[in-house]
């Protein structure tokens, strides 16, 4: 394949995402764990611009300070592009220029949406036309959550989290996360889940059991009830996390004394997410948040999975 009569630009964009629920089964001999999480996409975007060239590169902006990330093949999104070339036999390369709003290292996703974004630019781009199966088992082998920012919407993870289903849902949730100014790194907070389960054997999860996710979570998103869903928001992850980083338990209470219906920390953290009950309430706790000096942002969701963009 060529690159003539290939576009100038392509433009793709994928979505962050919360983990509603979030149970870890057990350690696996690959270093991940069996996990049941219900899944969705939230409004907070990255923008994947895909340019012509000969190698390989990519640089950021945005609403987010990205001076701290790796441009260098270790990024997520060279990986993606660089096996998207290989699979598809593409001889050329791709400059990436990537506009950052999801927050970085927070537990929502913004490097796997990275990695899902760049696939579908550079596969139209280049012209692969793998289809969209290839690119989903692609986006797996990128991460345990790439195809999840591929597909959006709201889905249920199994396996790694990779494995996904399409859960239904109806409606709008609001959402206000509250950001921190460190990251934190995901299979950092996971060991610190197995010390704790190692500590107290009476917790480790019998690895013939598969962990799921509860019924009631499936009902709540069903209904598009926020009070159902705050009732039942579940993350085995959040133990760890504030463990690591006490300081954002204060910061739960800050949003539930604030009007939030339940505040839990998102995926491995340390982004706190309120779910709240309506627009004005979220409005509320914005408003509240932010006077207590915290860098708060609000999304909605289940939006939808990586698409591209007609600029
Ligand atoms: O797949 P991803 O790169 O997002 O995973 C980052 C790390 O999180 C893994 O290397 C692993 O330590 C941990 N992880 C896990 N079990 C999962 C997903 C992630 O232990 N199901």
């Amino acid at each position: 394949m060529t690159t003539s009569g290939s576009p100038r630009m392509t433009h793709a964009r994928a979505p962050g995402k919360l983990n509603v629920f979030l149970k870890v089964g057990a350690l696996l001999d690959d270093g991940y764990h069996d996990l049941a999480t219900a899944y969705q996409a939230v409004s907070l975007y990255e923008d994947v611009r895909a340019y012509p060239a000969d190698d390989f590169s990519v640089a950021f902006g945005g609403s987010i300070d990205t001076s701290g990330l790796a441009t260098d093949g270790s990024n997520l999104a060279i990986k993606a592009a660089r096996l998207l070339a290989r699979v598809a036999d593409f001889r050329g390369g791709v400059r990436l220029e990537i506009d950052k709003n999801v927050p970085i290292a927070g537990g929502m996703g913004g490097g796997s949406a990275d990695a899902a974004a760049t696939l579908v630019a550079c596969d139209a781009l280049w012209g692969t036309e793998l289809g969209r199966e290839e690119l989903l088992s692609l986006a797996s082998q990128l991460g345990a959550d790439v195809p999840f920012a591929f597909t959006g919407g709201t889905a249920i993870g199994t396996g790694r989290g990779d494995q996904l289903s399409p859960a239904l849902a109806k409606g709008q949730f609001h959402w206000v996360l509250a950001l921190a100014d460190f990251g934190m790194s995901t299979p950092g907070v996971y060991s610190e889940l197995d010390r704790h389960r190692e500590r107290h054997a009476q917790d480790i999860f019998p690895a013939e059991v598969q962990p799921h996710v509860d019924m009631a979570v499936l009902q709540a998103l069903r209904a598009g009830d926020p009070v159902m869903l705050a009732s039942v928001l579940h993350n085995d992850l959040q133990a760890p996390a504030l463990h690591l980083e006490p300081g954002l338990s204060s910061i739960i209470e800050l949003g539930e004394e604030n009007g939030a219906l339940a505040g839990m920390i998102s995926g491995s953290g340390p982004t706190v997410a309120f779910l709240a009950a309506d627009l004005d309430s979220a409005l509320e706790l914005q408003v509240a948040l932010s006077a207590a000096r915290l860098k708060v942002l609000r999304a909605t969701g289940p939006v939808h999975g990586a698409r591209l963009i007609a600029d």
